[in-house]
């Protein structure tokens, strides 16, 4: 965990290792998602990818009450948002397909991250029309210019790393494996699936051994973090047995229940978090429309939190039009947000 960790200054390639971290996801990662993620174990948080392009027409502002710091895009609306109490756990983002964008972009946002890791993955025609995501799988070249050239940018204390899928030919997977890790990045996050198949489709975690051992053959000391089919803290132990990767990286069931990463996850996470959820999002000044979208993904074990409640739940949730709804309000109570943040900090703090 994040407190075990031999430097607190910043992050090293040991801190890759024996992790369990929160994947990017657009919307879904949000900054209080993150937090929560933090509170209840996650050793690293990830943010969603945010485009290089994007990050050059923004502007930083930092709220001088909570200390937030948002990069606002042309409108004025925060592109992403993120808190000083995050920053020794949080891995910046990007999306890119130029090597130059993706230094201008780094640089800007350096002063608020611990890392920046490449998006190699994604498979939505909105990223892979502009070469980026997983478009990088088969342009190597621009793929590694673009880690060489943040890494070359970056100060030793920012990291660099990559987040790819496998690609359909598992020597190709490892050639490629084999030029990424040479571009001096501190860890490689595989996630188990090939550009064509879809969430549905089962990871191909049984491919990932021979990849992490040829990585550890490299002998350059990276960790190779498996992503696809976590479901959480236990789950992950059994992840690692399986494919002997360092780290574990959990998208969806994080999205469902951010307190995943414990080993004593929440249980009807609508009544144990989304108050705190939304105290938390209202005090960093989160976008409704985001919190509203994060809260209607949480889902999971029941125990006490019955037919009846979850229909109230439901119909209150979908009928709020912002933070200060009166029957939104009273299912949050009393609590203000600042309490619940510094409930966080001390947590994530210890
Ligand atoms: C994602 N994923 C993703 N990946 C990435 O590299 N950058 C991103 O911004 C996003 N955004 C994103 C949003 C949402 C809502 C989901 C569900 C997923 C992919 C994600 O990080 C992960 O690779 C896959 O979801 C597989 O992991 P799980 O879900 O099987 O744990």
């Amino acid at each position: 965990r994040a407190a075990k960790r031999s430097r607190i200054d910043h992050l090293t390639k040991e801190d890759f290792k024996n992790g369990l971290f929160l994947a990017p996801m657009v919307r879904s990662g949000a900054l209080p998602t993150r937090l929560f993620a933090l509170k209840h174990g996650a050793s690293l948080v990830w943010g969603p990818e945010i485009v290089d392009k994007a990050v050059l027409h923004s502007e930083r502002v930092v709220d001088p009450v909570t200390g937030l710091v948002s990069y606002n895009g042309k409108q004025g609306r925060a592109i992403f948002t993120t808190h000083p109490i995050e920053k020794p756990y949080y891995i910046f983002q990007m999306g890119s397909a130029d090597p130059d964008l993706a230094v201008q972009a780094a640089r800007m946002v350096q002063q608020d991250v611990s890392g920046i890791d490449l998006n190699c993955g994604c498979p939505k025609p909105f990223s892979t029309h502009s070469g980026m995501g997983a478009a990088l799988l088969t342009n190597p070249d621009l793929l590694c210019s673009i880690l060489t050239a943040l890494r070359a940018a970056m100060p030793p204390e920012i990291t660099v790393t990559a987040k790819i899928r496998l690609l359909p030919s598992q020597e190709d997977t490892l050639k490629l494996v084999e030029r990424i890790v040479n571009t001096g990045i501190s860890a490689l996050t595989i996630h188990c699936r090939t550009r064509n198949m879809r969430d549905r489709d089962a990871a191909l975690v049984g491919r990932l051994r021979e990849i992490v051992e040829f990585v550890e053959k490299m002998g350059k000391g990276i960790a190779v973090t498996e992503n696809g089919d976590c479901t959480g803290a236990e789950d992950a132990i059994r992840v690692r047995e399986l494919t002997g990767a360092h780290s574990v990286m959990i998208a969806r069931a994080a999205e469902s229940n951010p307190s995943c990463f414990s080993m004593n996850p929440l249980v009807d996470v609508e009544q144990t978090l989304t108050p705190a959820y939304l105290r938390l999002a209202k005090y960093l000044d989160n976008n409704w429309g985001l919190t509203k979208f994060c809260i209607s993904q949480f889902k999971g074990r029941h125990v006490a939190f019955d037919k009846a409640q979850q229909k109230t739940y439901h119909q209150v949730l979908n009928a709020a039009k912002g933070f200060d709804d009166a029957a939104l309000s009273e299912m949050v109570g009393e609590w203000t947000g600042e309490e619940e943040f510094k409930e966080i900090v001390k947590v994530i703090e210890a």
